[in-house]
């Protein structure tokens, strides 16, 4: 196995693969019902990558130093078959953690199979507890109870659970201490994500955006909070502990404190086409490479050299300007 570093010496870790661009969910920050309405029209089947094919870029990512692996979407949990992906994920040499990253809504009925498919955590997003307030958000008639449940029903699987929360001024501000309340009682991590620019159509703009410093003196006024070490260079996110338990509050802080010097993480989407960065505005397709019969050794060498040309490091250098007039890929097609 290699291990191939891009221009700013950062090594190839991490493969976030999505599996469909549909959602059940429109979250007005990510796939608003104007844009992604009846019209609109997602990849056919046979665009998408099958299950074999994923496995094979899998593979060869694992050889070039790949070891974390996680699951996205549009939504998942809708892709049929998925826990038969997983099953063969796992078995892949050097793959040392699978995650899948999901809106909960199927996840009661699924957590059992998952689990026993191998996967081992799941992040579930959930950006109110306030039925009202959950529906307008994510503009569908799912209620949290449902998110919940599943939520339950992962824990039961025996699955790590943790949930992501957009937070977005004016949207969820009234959220996030009776998130924090909720999820501290369960025992379950809450990371706090800040909204972020990504794709076309959420209207960003950094006038949205309540960073990590807001909320962390929003919840110091009720909790107190001790940092936790990053459990590996890189993490994503920034982590927290209540002091005197084991539950943890994380930041996910893409805005205010960018996390690219250590940015080791390729996205395939779901037609096959490999990103090296959320905000890139192309992306190297490997869907026609795998189905013209080209062998792994030249697969691989694209690879290497995509990698090795690599620069980005968007968060870092994000502006107003470049919020507005860059052509970024809409999330649910790359995945989050
Ligand atoms: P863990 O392995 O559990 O830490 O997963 P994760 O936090 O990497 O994955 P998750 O899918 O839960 O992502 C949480 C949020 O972090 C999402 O909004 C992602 O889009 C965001 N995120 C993950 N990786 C990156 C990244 O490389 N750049 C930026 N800007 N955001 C990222
Ligand atoms: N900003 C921040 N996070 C976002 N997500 C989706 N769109 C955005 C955005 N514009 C989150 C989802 C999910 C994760 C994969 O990314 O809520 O938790
Ligand atoms: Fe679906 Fe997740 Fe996007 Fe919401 S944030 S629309 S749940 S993909
Ligand atoms: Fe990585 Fe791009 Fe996110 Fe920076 S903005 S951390 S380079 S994905």
């Amino acid at each position: 196995m290699s291990v191939i570093t891009d221009k700013l010496c950062r090594p190839l870790k991490d493969l976030r693969i999505s599996v469909i661009d549909r959602c059940n969910f429109r979250c007005t920050y990510c796939m608003p019902k104007e844009i992604f309405g009846k019209d609109f029209v997602f990849m056919p089947k046979d665009q998408l990558l099958d299950f074999e094919e994923i496995e094979r870029l899998a593979r060869i990512f694992a050889d070039l130093g790949v070891r974390k692996i996680r699951i996205t979407g549009g939504e998942p949990l809708l892709r049929r078959d998925l826990p038969n992906l997983i099953q063969k994920l796992i078995e892949i040499d050097g793959i040392e953690d699978i995650g899948l990253t999901t809106n909960g809504s199927l996840l009661g009925h699924m957590a059992e199979k998952l689990k026993k498919a191998g996967l081992q955590r799941v992040n579930v997003s959930l950006d109110a507890l306030d039925e009202t307030l959950f529906q307008s958000i994510n503009d569908s008639n799912v209620k949290p109870e449902r998110v919940l449940k599943g939520i339950t029903k992962a824990k039961e699987a025996g699955l790590e659970v943790k949930v992501n929360m957009v937070v977005k001024k004016g949207m969820n501000d009234k959220e996030i201490i009776p998130m924090a309340a909720y999820f501290k009682e369960q025992g379950i991590a809450l990371r706090y994500i800040e909204f972020m620019d990504v794709g076309q159509s959420n209207g960003w703009d950094f006038s949205k955006v309540i960073t990590k410093k807001h909320i962390f003196q929003e919840l110091n006024k009720y909790f107190d909070l001790e940092p936790v070490e990053p459990a590996y260079l890189g993490e994503v996110a920034k982590r927290y502990r209540y002091r005197g338990t084991n539950t943890e509050v994380g930041f996910i802080t893409s805005v205010s404190e960018s996390f690219c010097s250590t940015c080791t993480r390729a996205r395939i989407a779901a037609d096959g086409k490999m990103y090296t960065c959320l905000f890139a505005e192309n992306g190297f397709d490997f869907r026609d490479m795998l189905r013209s019969g080209m062998r792994n050794e030249d697969i691989k060498a694209h690879i290497v050299n995509i990698w090795n040309q690599r620069t980005d490091r968007y968060s870092d250098e994000r502006t107003e300007e470049s919020a507005k007039n860059r052509n970024k890929m809409e999330m649910s097609y790359m995945g989050g």
